[in-house]
This record gives C-alpha cells, sequence and structure tokens, in this order.
C-alpha cells in the first residue's frame, strides 16, 4: 500500500488519556506563547513545528496535536492583534495515510471557522523527521536568525529524535521544544545492550549505560541524564522535566520542556499548574526531593521550604525573588508573593525591606530571609 507505517497502529487509534494530558497542556501553552511572539513587534513571524504530526484525529473523533494547535491560534481571543505577524505551521508526518486523515482534518476545521486568515500559512511534509531536519538545516543561511519556533516533538518511541540533530535545529536563540520522552522504554532497555545505538542517539552519550540497575536510582539517573543532556548539547538554559503520572501510580512518560526565554519558561509552567488532572493522569515535578503535584490551588509549601533553605541570610531584591523561583523551581510567578511570601510574611518567618505593609511585596521590596 506504499504506507511508511513502522507501528502496528492503526491509520487512527483510539485516544488515551495521556494523550489528552499533552494537548491539554499544548492548548494552553501555546494561547499564552502566540500571545507573547504574536505581537511582539520584534518578529513579523513565528513557526509552529510538529515533527510527529500524526492524523490529526483520533478513533472517537478528539482532535490531534496540528488542531489543537491551530485551534489554539484561530480561536485566541486576541487573535486581530496578531495580523502583523505571520503564522508558518509545518505539519510533519511520515505515513502517507495519516497525512492525508490530517489535512482532510484541517480542511473540516477551514469548513468550521471559515477561510483561514492571509496571514496563517500551513506547510504539510511526508518525511521522516531525521530527513526533514537535516534539510531545514541545509536550506537555512549560516547568518540566519530563526524566528521564534515552537517544536513539538512526539514520537512514538525513542527512536528518530537523536540529540545531535536537535541540537542544530534548535540552536537558534529564540527556539524551544516540547519534547516526548519515552522514559518507560528507556528505563526497560538503557543496560540490555540490545538497543545501545538508538540511546547513545537518543541522549547524545553513552553514560546511560551506567545507570543503576533499579529501582528509584536509575529512574532519577536516566531523567536527570537526558535534563542534563538538554542542557549541556542542546544548550538550553531552562529546562523542565514534568512526569505523567497514571492513576495506577506509574510514571507513563515524560515530557521535557526547553527554551532560553524566562517569560516562556514561567507561561508553561503557569499553564502546568492550571490543568485539570482527571483520575487517570496527573503532572508531578520534584523540588529538593519533594514531591510536587500540579493542580490548581496546589500546595506551595514545598516551595517555602525551599526558599529558606536557598535564600538563607540574605536580604533579596524581589524580582530576584521571583526570577529564581521561575528558573530553578516547578512553581511559576504567580504563585510567589500571596500565596507564598505574604503567609509567611504575616506569621513572622521571614521580613521586609522598603514595605509599607506587611505582607506586601511591590517593586522596589526586598524580601528578608532569616
Ligand atoms: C505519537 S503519534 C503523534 C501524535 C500527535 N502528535 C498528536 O498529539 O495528536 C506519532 C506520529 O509520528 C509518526 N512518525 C513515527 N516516526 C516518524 C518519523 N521518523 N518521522 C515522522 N513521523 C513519524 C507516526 O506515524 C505517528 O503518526
Amino acid at each position: 500500500m506504499g504506507s511508511k507505517k513502522t507501528d502496528s497502529m492503526d491509520t487512527i487509534w483510539p485516544i488515551s488519556p495521556h494523550t489528552a494530558a499533552k494537548h491539554d497542556l499544548l492548548r494552553n501553552y501555546l494561547g499564552a506563547w502566540f500571545a507573547i511572539f504574536g505581537q511582539s513587534s520584534n518578529h513579523d513571524k513565528v513557526n509552529f513545528v510538529d515533527g510527529f504530526a500524526g492524523p490529526g484525529v483520533y478513533a472517537a473523533g478528539e482532535e490531534g496535536s496540528p488542531i489543537v494547535a491551530l485551534r489554539a491560534l484561530l480561536e485566541h481571543s486576541a487573535v486581530d492583534k496578531f495580523a502583523g505577524t505571520q503564522f508558518n505551521f509545518l505539519f510533519n508526518e511520515h505515513d502517507p495515510q495519516r497525512l492525508d486523515a490530517l489535512k482532510a482534518m484541517v480542511e473540516r476545521l477551514r469548513y468550521e471557522l471559515g477561510e483561514f486568515p492571509p496571514n496563517v500559512n500551513l506547510r504539510f511534509e511526508n518525511r521522516n523527521f531525521h530527513d526533514l531536519g537535516q534539510d531545514i538545516l541545509g536550506s537555512m543561511k549560516e547568518t540566519e536568525v530563526l524566528a521564534p519556533t515552537f517544536f513539538f516533538v512526539d514520537p512514538f518511541g525513542y527512536k528518530d529524535v537523536p540529540l545531535e540533530l536537535m541540537q542544530k535545529l534548535l540552536a537558534y536563540r529564540a527556539c524551544e521544544m516540547l519534547i516526548y520522552f519515552d522514559f518507560n522504554s528507556v528505563n526497560r532497555f538503557a543496560t540490555a545492550g540490545n538497543v545501545d545505538e538508538h540511546f547513545e542517539a537518543l541522549f547524545g552519550t553513552h553514560a546511560f549505560t551506567e545507570a543503576p540497575a533499579s529501582g528509584p536510582a536509575r529512574h532519577e539517573y536516566l531523567r536527570d541524564l537526558y535534563e542534563q543532556q538538554l542542557r549541556d548539547v542542546g544548550r538550553f538554559t531552562y529546562v523542565r522535566s514534568f512526569a505523567m503520572v497514571r492513576g495506577t501510580g506509574h510514571v507513563g512518560y515524560y515530557l521535557f520542556f526547553c527554551t532560553r526565554d524566562l517569560q516562556a519558561f514561567d507561561k508553561m509552567k503557569a499553564q502546568m499548574w492550571k490543568l485539570d488532572p482527571s483520575g487517570s493522569y496527573r503532572f508531578e515535578d520534584r523540588l529538593a526531593d519533594v514531591l510536587v503535584l500540579f493542580e490548581a490551588g496546589g500546595s506551595t509549601e514545598p516551595l517555602k521550604e525551599w526558599l529558606l533553605e536557598r535564600f538563607a541570610g540574605q536580604t533579596v531584591p524581589i524580582q530576584v525573588v521571583i526570577d529564581t523561583v521561575i528558573a530553578e523551581t516547578p512553581y511559576y510567578s504567580g504563585q510567589v508573593k500571596t500565596k507564598t511570601l505574604a503567609p509567611m510574611n504575616r506569621a513572622g518567618v521571614i521580613g521586609g525591606a522598603n514595605q509599607k505593609t506587611v505582607g506586601q511585596f511591590p517593586a522596589g521590596t526586598s524580601v528578608v530571609f532569616p
């Protein structure tokens, strides 16, 4: 049939709760991302690349990531303000039947919403992601400054996403990426020896073979190694992993988010905290070995403890406190003042410098940590 399918799934398959979780995050984050970059006078275009786009639809009609991304823009409450920016969507899917299904889904969306605005440009590719990546690199001029580009990298499994390629593709400052990390396969096979070549490409190092044999130490080693490689080889300033945990309590996979923009990093975490976990999945992170569960209205107790240790004995300008929380913890800026510092300040656990009112930390104030 000419299909390049390398998996055993049908062209369109049933959605799983963990895919829905990915889509919730993508939808929410892209809404914020389009608002940051779509109105910026510094950029006349932005790019969204879905490298493993899928068929655009699941068995019961649920929409796939390309449609989620398009809707995030086309139904954005501020879309009228984005008219001065070109939005380039690149959807790549190597299975021809899935690509056809995706194109049909995009046409359905066009029928539903009407003709897309002229600044929304679509490109479909039917390539192996690796080849597509090489071509993108080959076609770029050495001095070209790539527009803000969001890569959604969502393969089945752990093949086809070699770190070396990702590093080259994402070398431009304004590139960021949300990537699926197939932790369970990595955990199962990393020291088995039979797929070393794929893992070597995935991690960009042989160090995965040194993972402890079992238990939490093995889990942490493999997760942290990938994170470290994204920082060191990928040269991303900010990297965070979010564990998607099944209802059974087992880690289903990790999503790694990588960026060089503190504001974007803050927005991604804000969206993570706004997700409404269902009974079948939740996202988790950790802070100094303390588990942090992402849920609306979630606790900031671990952050309080962390701040006391991180800044012990120092007087720190409020903006530095906020930026450090964004850069180094699972929390986002909106959780710092009212939810965390104010109750600590009122309880006398921390002090304030230049403050008019106890519990309030406007610009110009500092936090006095014991
Ligand atoms: C996990 S699914 C993508 C789901 C989609 N991103 C979504 O969220 O709705 C992975 C897709 O990547 C395609 N694929 C697998 N290997 C690929 C490769 N090397 N290059 C491009 N596409 C690939 C598969 O055919 C499949 O449709």
